[in-house]
């Protein structure tokens, strides 16, 4: 009979996962810019193992130091989703937990694992819910003082200041994530104050659409009209390119963004998906 276990997922086992991935469609994957295997050699990477197969993983590399969100879990066929997932979940919460993690969280699109994630004690207090602006003329306003200028390199370490400011722990980008989103930019800015970054905004792009994939303004600086400035920039730019559509997701319970948003006229699309978090910290 053969021996199921769960042991760390290496890079030797790269063709294993990449075969997993390509044959199975039931998989969750994180919303983000990075690819599931790129994560091998984290010690956060767990492969359900029968002998000497894999039939299932799991992978949640922290974000900041103690968030952990789950980028992947994948299972082949013969596995029930619940039973693949409690197998995984057991080693990874124990191990997560020794490491010092706060948090364990998920965007959910399928049905199927937001039953395994409630099974195990997540809870979902949040929704993630997508916008989308069409071309409509919108009021130009600039910020007093502050001036709008192309994001460079060298300006990552000052954004992901302003993202740890702007952002609650769960939802800030590091600059490994950052540099992974301005490395895929259409149009990245930063807005720039006496003292130095005060906001930035970086957008993606495909053919005739864009995304509007990260905008924050240092707490110190809300309300001064910061992010109307980078988003009127942004949409004029978009516009002038011929584009007339841009997509945003942002939180249901983060009213600041909704309000910003909707003055430019972005709609909701419908689609909306659950945040599931576990606390590790009671
Ligand atoms: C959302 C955010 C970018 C707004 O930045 P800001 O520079 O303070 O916004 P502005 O001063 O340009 O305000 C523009 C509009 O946004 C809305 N808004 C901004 N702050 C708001 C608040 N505290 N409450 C309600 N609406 C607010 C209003 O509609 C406002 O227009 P008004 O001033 O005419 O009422 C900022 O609060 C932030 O960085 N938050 C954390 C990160 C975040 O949530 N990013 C977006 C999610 S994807």
């Amino acid at each position: 009979m053969l021996t199921t276990f769960v042991r760390p997922a290496s890079p030797a086992d790269r063709q294993q996962l990449s075969n997993l991935l390509f044959f199975e469609t039931r998989m969750h994957r994180h919303l983000d810019w990075r690819q599931p295997l790129e994560w091998l050699g984290n010690p956060f990477y767990w492969a359900l193992d029968e002998g000497n197969h894999i039939t299932a993983a799991l992978a949640c590399p922290p974000e900041a130091p103690t968030i952990f969100w789950i980028r992947l879990f994948v299972f082949s066929g013969q596995w029930r989703a619940e039973d693949a997932w409690s197998l995984l979940w057991r080693s990874a919460r124990e191990e997560i937990a020794q490491a010092g993690g706060a948090q364990v969280a998920a965007i959910v699109m399928q049905p199927w694992f937001q039953n395994a994630l409630a099974m195990s004690g997540f809870e979902n207090r949040q929704n993630i819910v997508m916008l989308e602006w069409r071309y409509q003329p919108w009021v130009r306003k600039e910020a007093a003082g502050v001036r709008l200028r192309k994001m460079e390199p060298a300006d990552l370490p000052a954004v992901e200041r302003i993202d740890s400011a702007a952002f609650a722990p769960l939802w800030q980008n590091p600059q490994t994530t950052l540099r992974a989103a301005f490395a895929q930019a259409l149009y990245a800015s930063v807005a720039e104050a006496e003292r130095g970054i005060i906001g930035y905004q970086i957008s993606t792009g495909s053919g005739a659409r864009a995304h509007l994939a990260r905008l924050a303004v240092h707490p110190t600086a809300h309300g001064r009209g910061v992010a109307h400035h980078l988003l009127s920039d942004l949409l004029t730019r978009l516009t002038h390119h011929g584009l007339g559509k841009l997509s945003v997701n942002t939180q249901s319970d983060n009213a600041s963004s909704l309000n910003l948003y909707q003055k430019f006229g972005f709609a909701r699309t419908g689609e909306e998906y659950p945040v599931y978090v576990f606390d590790l910290r009671g």
